[in-house]
């Protein structure tokens, strides 16, 4: 793993727009893996201001994102499907058809996760995937389990993230119980990745995946096995390293 850390976030999203600009520089029809959360959205600004400057064209660019909750229509103002729009789609020249997203209110969820395994497949794969990290070491929604699951899958989300994520919510009840998420497989497939985490909040998380077994009770562990991987954190979530 090469690990950078930085003293902010501007400085974080600076650094992991770089790499994000380097690919589609490089490969203008990229096929990139997107994440929410709060983490990502300084990197997705910069990402915005490369546009606006001419520096980046998203026109040939494809999309996957990581994952959904499910029953929240894409409508829904906490949908990842909003967020995605919100923070950087309604932003940049991106077409509306080279945009994935797990659809969280499909009538078969179990084939939605096939059809898009199969999506990413058919797309030759994601050249670039950014990652967040949950305070419990969850990447994407695996949550901590006794194995790494290898697809796009359903999971139940585990109380810790339910009290995370709450706060984009009225309150913990409105937090959907499930989600649709990319698997440690799917992820793992990706032929980069980039992980970011800012605050204290996961230093714990970063550095048992740093300095911990691999195991599926921290998914993030996994990581350490993928030969292209660039952490970028901030000071206090390298605190612990
Ligand atoms: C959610 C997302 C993850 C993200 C995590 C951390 O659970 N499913 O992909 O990494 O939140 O979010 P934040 O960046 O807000 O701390």
């Amino acid at each position: 793993m090469n690990i950078l850390v930085y003293k902010n976030s501007e400085q974080i999203a600076k650094a992991a727009a770089a790499i994000f600009a380097a690919q589609t520089l490089e490969k203008p029809d990229s096929v990139l893996g997107l994440a929410t959360g709060s983490t990502p959205i300084n990197t997705y600004l910069q990402l915005i201001d490369l546009y606006k400057a001419g520096v980046l064209d998203f026109s040939k660019v494809k999309t996957f994102n990581l994952d959904e909750y499910v029953g929240l229509d894409k409508s829904h103002n906490q949908s990842y499907y909003s967020f995605m729009y919100e923070n950087l789609f309604n932003h940049i020249n991106i077409s509306e058809e080279n945009v994935h997203i797990l659809n969280g209110i499909a009538d078969d969820l179990d084939e939605e996760c096939e059809n898009y395994e199969q999506l990413i497949e058919n797309a030759g794969g994601i050249d670039l995937q950014i990652l967040g990290v949950g305070n419990n070491g969850h990447i994407a929604f695996n949550e901590p389990s006794d194995s790494f699951a290898q697809s796009t899958h359903i999971v139940t989300l585990k109380d810790s993230t339910i009290q995370a994520n709450k706060r984009f919510f009225n309150n913990a009840d409105e937090v959907p119980k499930q989600a649709l998420t990319m698997g440690i497989g799917t992820i793992m497939k990706s032929s980069k990745i980039v992980l970011i985490a800012e605050s204290q909040s996961k230093a714990q998380a970063i550095s048992d995946m740093v300095n911990g077994n691999i195991t599926p009770q921290l998914p993030a562990s996994i990581l350490k096995l993928h030969s292209n991987v660039t952490v970028i954190l901030d000071e206090a979530a390298a605190s612990l390293l």
